[in-house]
């Protein structure tokens, strides 16, 4: 296990953009799985303003998402095809057909996953993957008790993560959602993973997923197991190691 502790969130910010430029400089035709939320928020910005100092040829990088929600049309901010889009692909001049995200209305989610899955392995499969840590150590959207076996699907929603979605993105209450998400499997074969956590309120958790046991219960604690893992965290989400 690689542990990184920057020593505040403005460093923990540069150090986690410059992961992402550095891979794509490394290997112009990397694919890149990013993930959302206020942890990548800021780290996704410095990508794009160094890009744009510093331009470099994007044209082979392919870009996607670890996971994304059913039932949204794309158009709603909290989708995280326009999150990616906007904070990082469209900047980067990532091409079309090398952001890859799958379609979140569409009659048959089954295929949908296998789909996707399938399109990241034909592209030689996950060089680095970026993982945000949920707040009950989900990683993606693969809640506790998920199986370390599993393979893209679709998640149920939490109902605190639900909750939280339904108020950002304004869905009715009727309207059914779920999170399909890389299965913890699929995320165990990328070749490099980067678990990013910033934050006091990431304290704990941090704790479980690197001290703790290797358990279902505990989502990322499977990190533990991965031969090329970093944990990049600033001194807050460090504090109780
Ligand atoms: C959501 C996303 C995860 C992300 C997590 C952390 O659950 N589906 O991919 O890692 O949020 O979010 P935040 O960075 O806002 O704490």
């Amino acid at each position: 296990m690689k542990i990184t502790v920057c020593k505040d969130e403005q460093e923990f910010d540069v150090t986690a953009a410059w992961r992402i430029i550095g891979q794509m400089l490394h290997k112009p035709d990397s694919v890149i799985g990013l993930s959302t939320g206020q942890t990548t928020k800021n780290m996704h910005a410095i990508v794009s303003d160094i890009f744009r100092q510093y331009p470099f040829d994007t044209g082979r990088v392919t870009l996607f998402n670890v996971d994304e929600l059913t039932n949204l049309p794309r158009s709603y901010a909290g989708c995280c095809y326009t999150m990616i889009a906007e904070q990082i692909a469209r900047p980067l001049n990532i091409p079309d057909e090398r952001f890859l995200m799958p379609r979140t209305l569409c009659d048959d989610f089954e295929a949908e996953c296998r789909n996707f899955q399938q399109a990241l392995e034909a592209r030689g499969g996950i060089d680095l993957q970026m993982l945000g840590l949920g707040y009950n150590g989900h990683i993606g959207i693969n809640q506790p008790g998920t199986p370390f076996g599993s393979e893209t699907w679709v998640s149920p929603m939490d109902p605190i993560f639900e909750a939280r979605v339904r108020k950002e993105t304004g869905v009715p209450p009727d309207y059914p959602l779920g999170g399909l998400t890389l299965g913890i499997r699929t995320i165990m074969h990328a070749r490099h993973i980067i678990l990013i956590a910033k934050g006091a309120h990431k304290a704990e958790m941090v704790r479980q997923m690197l001290l703790g046991p290797v358990t279902e219960e505990i989502p990322a604690s499977v990190l533990q197991l991965h031969p090329n893992c970093e944990f990049l965290l600033d001194a807050d989400a460090a504090s109780l190691l």
